[in-house]
């Protein structure tokens, strides 16, 4: 009578590789998009918002990868240096986006600060997936849970930031 544990209940998010490495290529889109727009001229307006999804994606998910994945990542994995990386990287990015969240596409070096920041991001995703989740993985990380949490921690924090509505009001507008 020794019933297997039940399957984690998994109909609140998805795994959290696979919720992570969809933001990664959220993310890649819309820095190619913004590489797009730089190319041209009197697309200001465009590129800032385009900036604006850039920082608040970047921030929500690191915000929540910090929260959830590492800590639980880091006892698994025991690669204390990968980890470490992976946190100096978090905060390269935000000191960057800090930087560019106080800037207009007028200055000076807008358009820089973007593509350095695309740079760094691109090179911190290809140590996530190349390095930090097939050892993961391997490392059998309930990773069902952690996506589920993960999913709704990136929600309460794009809520906090004015970015998702209630459902309600949202099912109400669309009458
Ligand atoms: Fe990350």
């Amino acid at each position: 009578m020794t019933k297997t544990t039940p399957k984690p209940a998994m109909q609140n998010g998805e795994d959290a590789i696979t919720l992570l490495t969809k933001d990664h290529k959220k993310v890649k889109k819309l820095f190619a998009d913004f590489a797009k727009l730089a190319k041209g001229e009197g697309n200001e307006e465009a590129k800032a918002e385009v900036v604006r999804q850039i920082c608040m994606e970047l921030t929500v998910h690191a915000q929540a990868e910090e929260e959830i994945f590492y800590p639980a990542v880091r006892v698994a994995i025991k690669d204390d240096d990968l980890m470490d990386e992976a946190d100096v990287e978090h905060a390269t990015a935000k000191s960057l986006i800090a930087q560019l969240e106080a800037m207009t596409p007028a200055h000076d070096h807008y358009d820089a600060t973007v593509t350095v920041l695309g740079e760094s991001i691109n090179h911190h995703i290809k140590e996530e997936e190349g390095e930090m989740f097939p050892k993961v993985k391997k490392a059998k990380v309930d990773t069902a849970a952690l996506g589920e949490a993960l999913t709704q921690r990136k929600h309460e924090l794009q809520t906090d930031r004015g970015e998702t509505k209630p459902v309600k009001a949202r099912k109400a507008q669309s009458r």
